[in-house]
């Protein structure tokens, strides 16, 4: 089990409120010092090596592997192959659920896309495990590989992958369109995304029977287990899995990847303990990806500024043997007021793996191009970006009417443009240039991600010493789980944090839901606060029924946690320590636990989303097309604050991400082979530091009483949507050209 106390911190807290403090991580000292133990720094004794042989074809058949060159490579162990791999309980690509995503587990000879694992080579080193890999030299026969969003089949959706509606319609779009003084009317493209956490997908497996160990990261303890027990056919308690850190996840690491299984099933072929990392050329096919879009953009605008019709028409892509689509154009039923609002999806079948939930899926992807094609309508218009979108604003939710939990966007646009300086923007382009002449440009684009909330247990345990442990399952990606969710346990129990020592991060812990959807704070800390406040109150019923207590008779009045003390409410003078309590009942420690889930009357009557406005310089030379951004200042409102510097950090990664998406990422596929061309970090662009200018986030203040008790939203995606926007509408700005396919490149400038 893993565990952290806060002693290890330098930073001690003493406050009676730890939430709202920017403590630094309290696995922080762990994590530059190298003892931090990620999943792949296990090695069990007699642990072996396995690597994936993947498939160099998009389509066809694997008709021959020289498995015996393979096997007569010193310290190689054992091939597994279709011939040999191990039973599995359930077909892989049995689907009983929209999130039980088919796998690739050598279930047969068909390739369906390139990169899919065809063989795994298991040794006694890396080494060797990998020439076996190589010696293997497939043959295939081989088909057309369907690559590119202009490929023949394609689907109409029964759901999108978030589950709304494929099709939604609000109003008559086209009589909006119709009856508008101007129309835009464009077609935006968004390249293919592969999510390349710096930590790969991995796993260290070892079998003790039907039983099971892993050291493997994933976002969802629990439901792995499922998952797993279900493929092995096991009961799901049998699969111990440990996870206390991730090198970042992206969504990519929500449910165990083809990959990992192979790992496993390759300790259980062996009967010996097996680490199997993916290369990073590996990471560009059976781990999921964010796939290209094609969105063509209806915008209607009346003669007064306001919006009379919004459309988005996307086509994407989907593997040929699963469902998952990026949902582009959903971001447009929040955002703006318009009468009328149609969303709709085609999806073609391409030689890819799987697309997945990647950081904001869908809104990502698809508010960089509403927020585009708004500063499009905007300039349309006549008027500033920044005053379309005031004009524009969404007091209720505009696809379902609902009144929003909390919404202080127009907080947000006052309190970023006043930083950012956005009152002395020109309103035409290529007005400014910088001191060496470079052209300069600011945009604005709007960020919104849903407030959601997922079902997590808990469990707070207060001991006779006067301190307490709290627990839940939770995921640290590397976003600060291990000490926001710390915050909110000891603001819970009304004791200073370095009191209390949290676990987290294994499955034998109360599950703690999914670390995504931006949601993980809000759930699991729901559920350590349910659990600290139900322990609290079982402490109440002894003490206020005992009359040596001086808390005796005040069951009525109630009573609160204070500093390790429970008073009464109405007099917190008037208490007395837990630890007189526990001792006076006889009793070592109390325990109890606690459950979230989302308030499904609140969530029916209220819309909940978390709002931001990210503002965006950009210099571009004038010769070479270079772009470059210069300044990012993002104000955002996401309900109450744990930790503002872990939310910083947060809202930074984000916006970086933006970076990315408008100006580097991009998976190029190449038309024959359907193989990804730029598999590895040295030739798929992200940012590095000298493409990251100074950035700010602004924390607006929030309350929303609605989202949850503790009124939090979460942050984790917020920060790709609206940065991108930003910074295609400064290049706009700065040049006076449209780009409208992403990422923008110095070749779109020239
Ligand atoms: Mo996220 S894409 O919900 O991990």
């Amino acid at each position: 089990m893993s565990e952290i106390s806060l002693t290890e911190n330098a930073q001690h807290q003493r406050h009676g409120s730890n939430s709202g403090q920017p403590l630094t991580r309290r696995e922080g000292v762990r994590k530059v010092t190298g003892t931090a133990t990620y999943a792949a720094d296990n090695h069990p004794s007699g642990m072996l090596y396995a690597v994936c042989a993947t498939s160099t074809i998009a389509r066809g058949r694997v008709v021959g592997l020289d498995e015996a060159a393979a096997r007569g490579h010193p310290g190689v162990v054992d091939v597994m192959t279709t011939a040999n791999r191990p039973p599995l309980a359930t077909d892989p690509d049995e689907k009983s659920h929209p999130f039980m995503f088919r796998m690739d587990l050598l279930q047969n000879d068909r390739v369906r896309y390139a990169g899919q694992p065809i063989a795994v080579v298991i040794a006694e080193t890396l080494e060797a495990a990998s020439e076996g890999a190589a010696l293997l030299a497939p043959r295939y026969e081989v088909e057309d590989a369907r690559v590119g969003l202009d490929g023949a089949e394609s689907f109409s959706p029964q759901s999108v992958g978030a589950g709304s509606p494929p099709l939604a319609e609000t109003g008559d779009v086209e009589a909006g369109l119709r009856g508008a003084h101007r129309r835009v009317e464009v077609t935006y493209e968004t390249a293919p995304q592969y999510h390349n956490a710096m930590e790969p997908h991995c796993v260290v497996a070892a079998w003790d029977g039907d039983r099971l160990s892993l050291d493997m990261p994933t976002q969802a303890l629990a439901m792995s287990q499922q998952r797993l027990g279900g493929l092995f056919g096991i009961a799901p308690e049998n699969v111990a899995i440990r996870s206390p850190y991730l090198g970042g996840g992206f969504g990519s690491k929500g449910f165990p990847a083809g990959p990992q299984v192979l790992g496993i099933l390759a300790a259980r072929l062996t009967g010996r303990p097996v680490k199997l990392v993916l290369r990073r050329e590996q990471m560009f096919g059976p781990v999921g990806h964010r796939a290209a879009t094609r969105q063509t953009l209806r915008i209607g605008v009346a003669e007064d500024g306001g919006l009379t019709a919004i459309a988005n028409h996307t086509r994407t892509s989907s593997s040929t043997f699963d469902d998952f689509f990026e949902p582009a154009a959903d971001v447009a039923h929040t955002l703006y007021a318009s009468p009328a609002i149609r969303t709709s999806y085609e999806v073609v079948r391409l030689d890819t793996g799987t697309p997945l939930f990647m950081r904001a899926p869908g809104e990502a992807s698809g508010s960089i191009t509403l927020e585009s094609a708004i500063d499009e309508a905007a300039y349309g218009a006549g008027m500033d970006p920044l005053a379309f979108r005031l004009k524009n604003h969404a007091d209720v939710e505009p696809i379902s009417g609902k009144p929003f939990s909390s919404k202080r966007l127009k907080d947000c646009y006052a309190q970023g443009a006043e930083r950012f300086g956005w009152s002395t923007r020109p309103l035409e382009p290529r007005q400014m240039r910088d001191a060496d002449g470079l052209l300069v440009g600011w945009g604005v684009g709007t960020a919104t991600f849903p407030a959601l909330m997922f079902q997590a247990n808990a469990r707070a345990v207060i001991r006779r010493d006067g301190t307490a442990r709290i627990e839940t399952g939770a995921h640290d990606m590397g976003q600060g789980a291990w000490t926001a969710l710390a915050q909110i346990g000891a603001d819970a129990l009304g004791l200073p944090i370095d009191d209390v020592e949290f676990a987290a991060g294994t499955s034998d812990l109360p599950d703690a839901g999914i670390a995504g959807g931006s949601a993980h704070t809000a759930t699991a800390g729901m559920a350590l606060h349910t659990a600290g406040l139900n322990v609290l109150a079982k402490l109440a019923d002894i003490a206020t029924a005992d009359e040596r207590s001086p808390l005796f008779g005040a069951g009525n009045v109630g009573t609160v946690a204070r500093d390790g003390r429970l008073v009464r409410r109405d007099d917190e003078s008037r208490g007395e320590p837990f630890v007189d309590i526990l001792e006076r009942a006889g009793l070592a420690e109390i325990e109890a636990t606690g459950q979230a889930a989302g308030d499904a009357a609140a969530q029916e009557a209220y819309a909940m989303h978390a709002h931001g406005a990210v503002f965006a310089e950009v210099k571009i030379d004038p010769d070479l097309g270079q772009i470059r951004v210069s300044r990012l200042v993002g104000a955002f409102a996401a309900g109450r604050i744990i930790n503002p510097r872990m939310v910083e950090s947060q809202l930074f990664g984000g916006m970086i991400w933006g970076i990315s998406f408008a100006l580097h990422e991009h998976a190029v596929v190449d038309r024959r082979s359907g193989r990804v061309m730029n598999a590895d970090l040295a030739e798929y662009h992200i940012p590095v530091n000298a493409d990251v200018p100074s950035m700010e986030a602004i924390l607006v203040h929030e309350d929303d009483p609605h989202v949850n008790a503790l009124g939090i939203k979460g942050v984790g995606e917020i920060g790709v949507t609206g940065t991108g926007g930003a910074i295609a509408n400064a290049v706009w700005h700065a040049t006076g050209r449209r780009i409208r396919r992403f990422p923008m490149s110095l070749a779109d400038l020239i």
